[in-house]
């Protein structure tokens, strides 16, 4: 279970990820690369990680015309990454432009192909903030909808909130990729920080959760080692609905 637990890299420099990824290796199942990281420090950073064998999970969140979006996914599976997402908000042919771009530039590497996924609406989205933009139907729906978007454009599978995990697992069935942050609580540490809907390791695990992503309750701990080994314990029992299994 332990390869369930994605670790957010959310520091400022290329020497703390690297002594993070040192300590937490062998314990986690990969480690999550965000927007901060990379730019400042570059994807010579993901390249050494993904060199060492580590999982990495591309957090660039790609929202473009299908040709650039394609062009970056593939710049990405060159680095070897794991997992990369994009925003299912581009539409099916920008999602199927990805994913192909995944498959091509993998097997002419004789690698397997990163797993896609989407963000389906950003959690800091109120259901007010999304009206504005001129989406109008509930919230809720407008994430099933586009997670079943992100399924037509056979992506591996999304990004979603704790709330949202359990209706996607319904709707999209076993076998499609939910990648949950917002991880509190439980076996993790109970301090908030800026997480509002937050649930815990198990239970997220129990909702449907194929992947957890946690921050700050590994990498701010004491022993984030530890840490990490505690959130992974807390899910042997868990019933995981993620393989398809009760
Ligand atoms: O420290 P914490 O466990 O809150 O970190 C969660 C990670 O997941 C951060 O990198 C954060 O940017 C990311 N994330 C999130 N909520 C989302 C999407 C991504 O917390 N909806």
């Amino acid at each position: 279970m332990k390869d369930k637990i994605l670790v957010a890299l959310d520091v400022e420099t290329r020497d703390e990820a690297l002594r993070l990824a040192d300590t937490l290796r062998g314990s986690v199942g990969g480690f999550k690369i965000g927007s901060r990281l990379f730019t400042a420090e570059g994807p010579s950073m993901v390249r050494t990680l993904t060199e060492r064998g580590d999982r990495v999970f591309l957090d660039l969140k790609f929202h473009d015309i299908p040709n650039t979006v394609a062009t970056a996914v593939a710049a990405a599976a060159g680095l070897g990454v794991w997992m990369v997402n994009v925003h299912a908000g581009g539409g099916t042919a920008m999602m199927r432009a990805a994913r192909e771009a995944a498959h091509e530039t993998a097997a002419t590497r004789n690698r397997p192909a990163p797993l896609v996924i989407a963000v389906t609406v950003l959690t800091s989205m109120s259901q007010a903030a999304l009206r504005e933009t001129g989406v109008v139907i509930d919230l809720m729906d407008h994430v099933l909808r586009l997670a079943e978007l992100a399924k037509e454009a056979e992506l591996d599978g999304v990004v979603a909130s704790p709330r949202e995990t359990a209706s996607i697992r319904a709707r999209c069935g076993a076998g499609f990729a939910i990648v949950t942050p917002g991880i509190r609580g439980g076996a993790a540490a109970a301090t908030k920080d800026d997480q509002e809907r937050t649930m815990s390791p198990a239970d997220a695990v129990a909702a449907g959760a194929s992947y957890l992503v946690v921050g700050r309750p590994i990498i701010g701990a004491s022993d984030p080692r530890e840490a990490a080994q505690r959130i992974a314990d807390s899910l042997g029992s868990v019933a995981d609905k993620a393989e398809g299994r009760r």
